[in-house]
């Protein structure tokens, strides 16, 4: 299916990082948010992220010019009529997920496929709010957006094939690779990553270790580009305890239990660098 008009259902960090790579890829893209002050910040981010790939010598101005100008943003969900695909990257709550597909749903022509970036909804629940469930997909992208290469493509039972190699070939023009999950609690990426960000937060909770020493070890022992509580930091530890109940949820296993240490953070509204203090001050 060809694609010309893309929308961005949300323009926090996600969503500004998706609209920013379908942009470079050459697409005309609907940014929308609930608000225009909203908007207005991701567009901001889009034009810093931009602005210093000029400064390094990497894009040409009339290029950055070029990607701004094909993006366009709006607060009425409703001009989602105009795309042929649509990727949610609102905040990670059930229930908002199943209103914005509900709407999109009674909004979009009928072959625009609904994806979402969910970290760990299922993607077959939220198929179930619309009357095109095999046109509702997982398109699951990294934080940060522009500089990661990975976007994890969910298939839900109802998702038809068509829908999936749509998906699978926009990951590809958007420069990034895609792998390909089933529709699991946490999928892949989570499944595997936040158990292991929980643990970290475990370590501090039971003192086995300072916060920068747990990261130090991560880092210069395991080689990851940074430590389990400086990604969480950059994740959100909102993200972070959210993803670990949908684990904890969906399995009904211990081992995928919120450390109460997370859910501390989370209460005094410590959520990582969007403000200002998680394990780290910024
Ligand atoms: N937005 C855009 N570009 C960014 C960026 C951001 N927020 N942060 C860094 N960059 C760019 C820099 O400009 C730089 O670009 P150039 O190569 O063009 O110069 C490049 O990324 C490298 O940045 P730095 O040199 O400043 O720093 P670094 O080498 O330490 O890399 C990092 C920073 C890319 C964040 C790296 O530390 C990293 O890969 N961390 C792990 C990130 C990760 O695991 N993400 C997945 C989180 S899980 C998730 O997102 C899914 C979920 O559902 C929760």
């Amino acid at each position: 299916m060809e694609i010309e008009g893309f929308g961005v259902i949300g323009s926090g960090q996600m969503g500004n990082g998706i609209a920013q790579v379908a942009a470079t890829s050459g697409l005309k893209v609907l940014m929308s948010d609930i608000k225009q002050e909203f908007c207005d910040k991701g567009m901001a981010t889009i034009t810093k992220n931009l602005d210093r790939s000029v400064s390094k010598g990497k894009l040409e101005p009339a290029e950055r010019d070029a990607i701004l100008g094909r993006i366009t943003t709006t607060t009425d969900l409703g001009a989602m009529e105009a795309v042929d695909f649509v990727v949610e990257a609102a905040v990670e709550r059930e229930d908002l997920k199943f209103k914005i597909f509900e709407d999109l749903d009674r909004f979009c022509k009928p072959h625009t496929i609904l994806s979402t970036n969910t970290s760990s909804i299922p993607i077959g629940r939220i198929a179930a709010r619309t009357k095109r469930p095999d046109k509702v997909i997982g398109m699951h992208f990294m934080n940060p957006v522009p500089v990661m290469k990975l976007v994890e493509v969910i298939k839900g039972l109802p998702t038809s094939e068509e829908t999936f190699q749509t998906t699978w070939s926009l990951s590809q023009k958007f420069g990034k690779t895609p792998a390909e999950a089933n529709d699991f609690p946490g999928f892949i990426a989570n499944r595997i990553l936040m158990p292991m960000i929980n643990e970290a937060v475990f370590c501090v909770y039971q003192s086995v270790g300072k916060v920068e020493d747990i990261d130090t070890v991560m880092k210069l022992g395991m080689n990851h580009p940074m430590g389990p509580l400086a990604l969480a930091d950059l994740i959100g530890l909102d993200t972070c305890l959210a993803i670990m109940e949908t684990l904890y949820d969906g399995f009904k296993d211990s081992k995928y239990r919120p450390c109460p240490l997370l859910r501390k953070y989370v209460e005094a509204g410590w959520l990582g660098r969007k403000t200002g203090k998680g394990f780290y001050d910024y």
